[in-house]
């Protein structure tokens, strides 16, 4: 029982951008009888028939407002779905994992670090940390995101601590080991050295992390417009900011998470826009969760093919699930702004290749020529291998890469060492551009 899990950023759904706790009608409109539990059932069969299971999206999670804990203080289903007259979850959720794991599926569930959920749900893990993780483990539940809500900085590390230790203890003997999912260094945000010393613990308790702020909440437009919304709702740009800069925390087994994806039906992104929000995730090794209405892209796949193609590109996940583990850095930001200039973000790969996002910020189409050394290559007379992860064609490069991104859009190449060779080329400069 010592296979490690969590070593690549997980993939999957969650609900909670797109959906929040907002009760949920079926496709056709209609709303009697439809739970919770049938609408995140009815996400996985669609995820699994537009085939991004089988792309790599495989763990469903669903966010607040699913539980409740009885006066015993355990922990069961919510009876109805974030405060309506509509059926949550079933008291026991053994059939839900199940029929999760029947499609080829992990299901997560979240919860909170102190008595009540952020959405003020009395579930949260305070003070029932061992109850809760044996419910779990008997569910068959893969996956706890637990939040930070309830809890302060004085007792929020010793109760992390504790649900860690819960999980690895209920999940001994079986086959299936839960996966630690902690928001806690997100809610240091503006506070660095807080959010410094939240890392070094929550290193060793999980396997992913939170550290930027909510990704902005439907219908808001999320490209930047932190004004759009509260002040723990960010949007691409500041949670790509964010959590670049936290690049050298990432490892295999551990990964900053910069929050959910809003590639889909959300509109909160035009397609230049979400087209960036995959290539900055997958270069920072970010998990790729998506948020979004998957039941209308498995309805009305015509509809939805551009938003597919950009979630199944098989080039750029691969960036994302590197075995190396490495988090993408910022090579150059050539205007600190959200909104005009180029932000160049290099990933080292497995095998001495790197891989880089180069994000137009501007709204206009640029011409933009990529110098290699911003890659950290050593020798920039040697001819490499350049791979467009957007067009999949290859290409001979020696010192640079010319191209046209349009605005909002961005480029994604990998390059390979080739004859320059792997090591002595990469070994030192890596280290030289951070
Ligand atoms: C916090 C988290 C979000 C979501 C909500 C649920 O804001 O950061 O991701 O889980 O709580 O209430």
């Amino acid at each position: 029982t010592d296979t490690p899990i969590g070593q690549k950023p997980m993939m999957g759904f969650n609900n909670w951008a797109r959906f929040t706790c907002a009760a949920q009608a079926r496709l056709d409109g209609t709303r009697a009888g439809y739970s919770f539990q049938h609408f995140m059932e009815d996400q996985a069969k669609a995820m699994k028939a537009t085939g991004l299971v089988a792309a790599g999206y495989k763990n469903l999670t669903v966010d607040d407002c699913w539980m409740q804990r009885t006066s015993a203080g355990y922990l069961h289903g919510a009876a109805h779905w974030g405060g309506s007259s509509q059926p949550g979850f079933d008291w026991e959720l053994t059939g839900y994992a199940d029929r999760l794991h029947a499609l080829g599926m992990e299901a997560g569930l979240y919860s909170t670090s102190g008595e009540k959920t952020c959405q003020g749900v009395p579930g949260g893990v305070k003070g029932h940390e061992d109850n809760d993780a044996r419910s779990l483990a008997y569910w068959g539940i893969d996956s706890l995101k637990l939040d930070n809500c309830g809890t302060t900085w004085s007792d929020r590390q010793q109760i992390f601590t504790t649900m860690a230790k819960a999980l690895k203890t209920a999940s001994t003997g079986k086959d299936r080991k839960i996966l630690f999912n902690e928001s806690a260094p997100a809610a240091a945000s503006g506070a660095e050295s807080v959010k410094y010393k939240t890392m070094d613990w929550v290193r060793g308790l999980g396997q992913m992390w939170r550290v930027s702020p909510d990704i902005t909440v439907w219908p808001k437009a999320a490209w930047n417009d932190p004004s759009a919304g509260s002040a723990y709702q960010g949007g691409v740009y500041q949670n790509f900011t964010d959590t670049v800069a936290l690049a050298r925390y990432n490892g295999v087994g551990n990964h900053n998470d910069a929050d959910m994806l809003l590639i889909g039906d959300n509109k909160q992104l035009t397609l230049p826009e979400q087209r960036s929000q995959f290539a900055l995730w997958s270069v920072m090794g970010s998990p790729l969760m998506i948020s979004t209405d998957v039941r209308k892209m498995a309805a009305h796949p015509k509809d939805y093919q551009e938003q597919l193609a950009i979630l199944k590109n098989k080039d750029i996940i691969a960036v994302d699930q590197d075995p190396l583990g490495a988090g993408g850095y910022l090579a150059s930001r050539d205007n600190a702004s959200a909104t005009a200039g180029i932000d160049v973000v290099v990933k080292p790969l497995a095998g001495g290749s790197r891989a880089v996002t180069v994000l137009n910020k501007n709204s206009s189409s640029v011409q933009y020529k990529l110098d290699l050394a911003r890659l950290g290559f050593g020798n920039l007379s040697c001819t490499r291998i350049a791979r467009n992860l957007w067009t999949h064609q290859g290409s001979r490069v020696t010192d640079s890469i010319s191209t046209t991104i349009g605005g909002h859009d961005n480029a994604m190449f990998t390059v390979a060492p080739g004859s320059c060779g792997g090591a002595a080329d990469a070994v030192g400069q890596i280290q030289a551009a951070q």
